[in-house]
């Protein structure tokens, strides 16, 4: 008694969730890569279906690829390649083809589906953790990754059980618009999270969480964004603190609070709530720090005055009785209510839910997580400002947080510039920082010497805005260019030659910064 409507298609050139790659964009540098990036409202331009987070489906693919090519998606299973050890061909249909199934039992939004297709290898971690990646890749990612593993046990006895049978990542080329990307089974992630000492691996802790907040739980209208992201960032934090301890959690914590406090300066009112009104406007206009730090924030107060033990039983309930649904934030105040703020109205009158939710910057209650990590480097700081002399500074074993939190306190004092080329200079002899391998430094480093006029570092500049697509790295580079007339010039002319190798996702935003029109970029 189902009926079935068969509906047959084709993709464009203008699908924006489709990001096609030469060989050339790759690691490997021989095959062609082909990624999806569904979330928030492109799985529309590949597939023709209700594209709203609201909306739950399950699915199965088949997917043809030309060889030596593997596909990868977002799927709960992959019997074919289970059946034939990870990674390996499997039921090839004709010599130049390898045929791949997969099967998504649990309903998701559409958001989450995803495909990727490249000349990948597989790598185990454990029996349902591993890392997929291109060859030259996969070893590193293997070894930087391997805890993974241990955070999905972590994850698991804070929120319960992980629902989704394998927990995968795959290592994409540089030009993955994001940091990571939480699709089912299998997290999308930039290789630039790679540094070599795990040092940026909260981005996994970050997708992980999401198989709860966001797979299991999902914001039900982009609205609710930060049902998604600020519950992530929490769970994040939470995940990071079993794992690495403490004081690794607290300094990265008190980072994205600092990083959230500059974003705000540039943000409308209307963009520094929590629940915004997006009538009419595209929900990635209001992708920030607030629907993430803000709304990790909330939480952490509401730990705060509640106590971690109560806390975590109540989101563990939040988890346990919303399973595969679509969840509003009127449904999680709601359910708040009932749930924790009735057991003690006295402490629940000490959270202003109204105006976490509804206005703008950060209530006064709002909780200032601090690192004794971070305040030695604050001393540091004023250490080099007051000397200018890097050989004064005592660095041994500082971690990237520690550098990245030195770097930000160095770049500003107030708000004006504070660094100048010859302390760069001095810098750069003592610390070799234009030489990092550690994109997050790097980034950072390589602001300071456009804002400087540090030109020693002009060549790696290029060489990573050619390179890198992650716009979390792209934003601030090219806006500190742009600062200038004739910085804007440079950036101009870098963009004209990077602007094909980077996602939609990216070149929309860039495309604003250097008032670039589509139309010069053409011919
Ligand atoms: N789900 C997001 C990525 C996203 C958000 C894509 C909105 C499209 C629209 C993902 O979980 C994410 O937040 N990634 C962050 C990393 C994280 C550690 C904060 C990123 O890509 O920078
Ligand atoms: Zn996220």
């Amino acid at each position: 008694d189902d009926e079935y409507v068969r509906v047959k298609y084709s993709t464009t050139e203008g699908a924006l969730a489709l990001m096609w790659l030469d060989p050339a964009q790759t690691a490997d540098g021989k095959q062609p890569f082909l990624f999806t990036q569904g979330e928030s409202v492109f799985t529309r331009t590949w597939i023709p279906l209700q594209d709203t987070p609201g909306v739950r489906i399950t699915y199965d693919a088949t997917v043809r690829v030309p060889k030596p090519l593997t596909a990868v998606m977002s799927a709960e299973s992959n019997p074919a390649v289970d059946a034939s050890a990870r990674g390996q061909k499997n039921d090839a249909q004709g010599e130049n083809e390898n045929v791949f199934h997969f099967h998504m039992s649990h309903p998701i939004p559409s958001y989450l589906i995803a495909l990727a297709v490249g000349d990948i290898e597989f790598k185990p971690i454990s029996a349902r953790c591993g890392i997929w990646a291109e060859h030259t890749v996969a070893q590193g990612a293997h070894d930087e990754l391997i805890d993974t593993e241990r955070m999905v046990a972590s994850a698991e006895k804070l929120f319960g059980p992980y629902r989704w049978g394998r927990y995968d990542l795959i290592i994409l080329p540089p030009s993955f618009p994001f940091g990571g990307m939480e699709n089912p089974c299998l997290t999308f992630a930039t290789p630039t999270i790679l540094a070599g000492d795990k040092s940026l691996v909260s981005l996994v802790a970050h997708e992980l969480a999401h198989s709860w907040s966001g797979n299991l739980v999902t914001n039900a209208t982009w609205s609710d964004f930060w049902l998604n992201e600020g519950f992530t960032v929490y769970f994040e934090q939470r995940i990071m603190e079993a794992v690495y301890g403490r004081e690794r959690a607290v300094m990265e914590e008190q980072l994205s609070k600092a990083e959230l406090i500059r974003d705000m300066k540039d943000l409308e009112a209307r963009d520094q709530v929590l629940h915004p009104d997006l009538t009419g406007r595209h929900p990635d206009d209001y992708f920030s720090g607030i629907p993430y730090t803000k709304g990790a924030l909330f939480l952490m107060r509401i730990e705060e005055v509640f106590g971690r033990a109560r806390f975590d039983r109540f989101l563990r309930s939040w988890f346990d009785s919303h399973p595969f649904q679509s969840v509003t934030t009127a449904d999680f105040l709601a359910f708040l209510d009932k749930g924790l703020f009735a057991q003690d109205r006295a402490a629940a009158a000490k959270i202003d839910v109204h105006a976490w939710m509804d206005e703008p910057g950060l209530p006064p209650d709002c909780p200032s997580p601090t690192s004794p990590l971070l305040a030695e480097i604050d001393r540091e700081i004023a250490l080099f400002v007051d000397t200018k002399d890097p050989r004064r500074l005592h660095t041994e074993g500082w971690v990237t947080q520690q550098w990245l939190h030195f770097l930000e306190g160095i770049a500003l004092e107030g708000s004006a510039p504070q660094i100048d080329r010859e302390q760069m200079e001095r810098l750069d002899g003592a610390f070799h920082l234009t030489s990092s391998g550690n994109s997050e430094i790097l980034c950072v480093w390589l602001r300071l010497a456009v804002q400087s006029g540090y030109e020693p570092a002009d060549a790696t500049l290029v060489s990573f805005l050619m390179r890198v697509g992650r716009r979390k790295f792209l934003e601030p580079l090219y806006r500190e260019l742009a600062k200038t007339p004739a910085g804007l010039e440079r950036a101009r002319n870098i963009y004209k030659k990077a602007r094909p190798r980077y996602h939609a996702v990216s070149s929309g935003t860039i495309d604003e910064i250097l008032h670039w029109q589509a139309a010069s970029s053409k011919g």
